[in-house]
This record gives C-alpha cells, sequence and structure tokens, in this order.
C-alpha cells in the first residue's frame, strides 16, 4: 500500500500537481486538522517565500539576477555578512554554493539559523553567495522563450551539462566582479558537485578562480547509485523525455502551493500522515540515516522543495546510471554527431579539474556510492582531501538536511577553508 501511495503521489507530481478537485479536498481538510497544528513557525517557514524566511530570522538577504549566453535569467540570493558574529559587511573571503537536483538556494537555508550552512558560513565570516540552476523556481526566466508555453518546450532543452556549462560560469563571474575578487570557494552538495565537474572540465580556465571546491555527496559516476526514483526512471531515459517532449511536458517537479499545502496538511507534528509524507520525501530525494531526519521539519521542506527541474536533468543522470560513465547528453547518434562530432557523446575529461577538490562524503550515501567516489577520487586532477562522515549511516539528504550535519560535515568544510585562506 505504502508503494502505491507513494506512487500515486510522485505521478501526481509528475503531471504536476493535483488536479483542481484535490486542491478543494485539501482545502477542506485544512479546517478539519487546524487542531493538529504545534508550531506557527514551522507553518510560517513553511509558507513565507525564502529571502523573507531568511529576513524574518534577522539576516541581510540580497537578490540578484544574472543571463547567461544563451539567454537564461538566473536568480541568486547573497548574506552578506553574519546577524550575530562578523555582523558587519567588509572584505571578506566569499563562498558560493549551488545545490541538488530538484532544489534551489532553499538546501542551504531551509533548516534555519545554526543549522543551515548559508547561515554558519555567514557567521563565520564568510560572504555567502547561492546559485540556482536554469529552470528551478529562482530561474524559470528567460531573455525569449516561455517556462509556460504550452506545445513548446524550447525553454526545458538543457540537462546539467548546460548548467555546468553555460549557468555556473555565468554566476561565477558575476560574484567575482561584484566582490572584486579573483577566486573565490565553491560548495556543491550533490547535482551542485556534478556541475561543477562539467564546468572545471570543459571549461578549465575557470579553475584558477577557484580557491577551493567542497564537494558533498559527489556525483559524477552512477553505476552503483540506489535512488529509487533515478533507478526507476534509468532504463526509460531517453524515452520518457521523448514521450513528455511530444505532450508539450518538459518540466518536472516544479514548485506549486500545493507542496506547501499538503506539508501544511499533512506533514506537521501530530499528522496522522507525517510518515507517509517521510516516505515521498524519501522515495524523491532519497532515504535519511538513522537519526538524522526530523520530520518536524517537513511542511517547511515541502514549502520550499521541490523547486523543479528539466525532464532532461533526470534522464541525464539515467543516461549515467544506465551507461556507467561520465559523459555529455546522449541526444541519439545523428544529433551527437552534430553537436559533439561523434556518435557516442564524449566523456568529461575530470584530468582537467585542476581546482583542489575536497570529497565530502558517507559510507551509505545510496546516491553517491563509496565505489562510484572512489573512481571520482582516482580520476580527479588535484584532490586535496577526502573526508568521510565518521558514523556508517549517514544519508545523501543528511547533508543539507540531517540533524547533525554542522558537526558531522559543515565544521570540517570550514576548517579546509580557512586552511586554504591563510596559504592565500
Ligand atoms: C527538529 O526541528 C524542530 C523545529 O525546528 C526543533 O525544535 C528540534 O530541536 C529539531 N530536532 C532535532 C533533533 O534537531
Amino acid at each position: 500500500m505504502w508503494i502505491g501511495l507513494v506512487f500515486c503521489c510522485t505521478i501526481a507530481f509528475v503531471t504536476g500537481g493535483l488536479p483542481p478537485q484535490a486542491n478543494y479536498i485539501a482545502e477542506l481538510l485544512r479546517d478539519q486538522t487546524s487542531s493538529t497544528r504545534v508550531s506557527d513557525n514551522i507553518i510560517e517557514d513553511a509558507t513565507l517565500d525564502l529571502p523573507n524566511l531568511v529576513r524574518k530570522y534577522n539576516y541581510p538577504l540580497e537578490e540578484h539576477s544574472v543571463t547567461t549566453e544563451d539567454g537564461y535569467i538566473l536568480g541568486l540570493h547573497r548574506i552578506p555578512h553574519g546577524r550575530d558574529s562578523n555582523n558587519r559587511p567588509g572584505n571578506k573571503p566569499v563562498v558560493f554554493l549551488m545545490h541538488g537536483l530538484l532544489s534551489s538556494s532553499a538546501d542551504f537555508l531551509v533548516m534555519g539559523p545554526g543549522s543551515s550552512l548559508a547561515y554558519i558560513l555567514a557567521e563565520e565570516g564568510y560572504d555567502v553567495w547561492m546559485g540556482n540552476a536554469r529552470g528551478n523556481y529562482f530561474s524559470r526566466r528567460h531573455r525569449r522563450l516561455n517556462p509556460d508555453a504550452l506545445l513548446n518546450t524550447a525553454f526545458w532543452e538543457f540537462s546539467w551539462d548546460e548548467i555546468g556549462n553555460k549557468d555556473l560560469p555565468a554566476m561565477i563571474d558575476f560574484v567575482l566582479q561584484r566582490t572584486r575578487k579573483s577566486a573565490l570557494h565553491y560548495i556543491g552538495f550533490s547535482q551542485g558537485t556534478t556541475v561543477f565537474f562539467v564546468m572545471a572540465s570543459l571549461r578549465p580556465e575557470y579553475n584558477k578562480k577557484i580557491i577551493s571546491m567542497q564537494a558533498m555527496a559527489p556525483v559524477a559516476y552512477m553505476r552503483h547509485n540506489s535512488s529509487p526514483l533515478l533507478n526507476a526512471l534509468a532504463p526509460f531515459a531517453r524515452r520518457i523525455e521523448e514521450m513528455a517532449g511530444r505532450r508539450g511536458i518538459a518540466e518536472f517537479l516544479g514548485k506549486r502551493p500545493i507542496y506547501t499545502k499538503i506539508g501544511k496538511e499533512f506533514c506537521m507534528d501530530g499528522a496522522e500522515t507525517q510518515a507517509l509524507c517521510s516516505e515521498v520525501i524519501f522515495f524523491i530525494a532519497g532515504n535519511s540515516g538513522e537519526g538524522q531526519h526530523n520530520a518536524t521539519m517537513l511542511p517547511v521542506i515541502l514549502g520550499h522543495y521541490p523547486a523543479g527541474i528539466a525532464l532532461r536533468q533526470a534522464a541525464h543522470y539515467g543516461q549515467a546510471i544506465a551507461g556507467g560513465d561520465f559523459r555529455r547528453y546522449d541526444h541519439g547518434p545523428v544529433v551527437n554527431r552534430r553537436i559533439y562530432g561523434f556518435a557516442v557523446p564524449p566523456r568529461y575529461d575530470l584530468s582537467r579539474v585542476s581546482a583542489p577538490v575536497y570529497l565530502h562524503y558517507s559510507e551509505t550515501d545510496p546516491l553517491a556510492d563509496l565505489r562510484d567516489v572512489e573512481r571520482l577520487f582516482r580520476e580527479l586532477g588535484n584532490v586535496a582531501g577526502r573526508l568521510r562522515v565518521k558514523p556508517r549511516v549517514f544519508s545523501h539528504v543528511d547533508f543539507v538536511w540531517g540533524v547533525d550535519a554542522k558537526t558531522l560535515v559543515y565544521n570540517s568544510i570550514i576548517g579546509s577553508m580557512r586552511r586554504r585562506d591563510r596559504q592565500n
């Protein structure tokens, strides 16, 4: 039954939220379940948009936008200084954070001050910038193309290849220009690491703009991954994308008010359905390690996640799973020949990644399996550190949502960044 329910919910996500009748039912249920609400703050944090969530906690937040060479308009968030310590603007080292698949800058903010990475870095004296990949809630704009066009999916014709090749360089150049720096620290989570490896191998001139690259739950090779959602999709990756394209669907799990509503109605502490909410999140994002999942925070998570991707991003990961290699997107032999000059898409050459990379990984991450991380380690051009999270049970999403992420991961990231800063 769980599987069935999870499946239904996933289908509802895939087809763009629930039908209008379901909205109506959720509306009705709202009045019935209001007595199960525990904390007003959870509701408020789930409902506020991200910039106002940050401001609610008295942190400064700036919003910026950057246009890529191919016309995508990306939203950047910045916390220029801390609230309690280092709480004055000034000449601070710059750190750029890049989120995971289906997510947004919310990855570094939703768990709140003292827990989420962006706040912690601001308190530690860093000027914190957060990117958003084309197509997500904050970057769903283009000079000419309309993301909501019916029958025309041109806006959505990209995978994480373009995010690494075009979005990251545009955002990094913008941040360096604004802060008048020549280099910055980069911290990526999951897809945020994939796109870095894409950039640093396709556009190696960007390596010198990176003081250190901190890779949390690094994903390049995926042969051994065990994500339920991606593995279910992998064998059909191209077919799904083609079928979806013909029906004019190319966006996947875009941010919609219904998720916030579901979060608030069904995932609150005290709601009988809270366990189901955890299951759905785990199906989509992967399991959590023992003791790392804070179910109380589910409504807040669902207020900001998922934030949307192009179906082709999932398809590209599907190809990485099915093929076992780290290659550019496979459009099929005819188009491949036109774009890459070969029938088979070329490999990303990881030996060209010359920026110092610190790999932060765990023994039980189903999406960044030890064997795949080991291969990445062997092939990267300049690995400066390998930091395995101590407890055995620490999972993929725990790097951003885990109760102990600060002590188990963030402190060692900050330690390695500081050592680099002292050398510079
Ligand atoms: C879970 O989140 C709630 C709400 O933010 C918080 O009060 C609680 O301390 C958290 N639990 C753990 C174990 O961190």
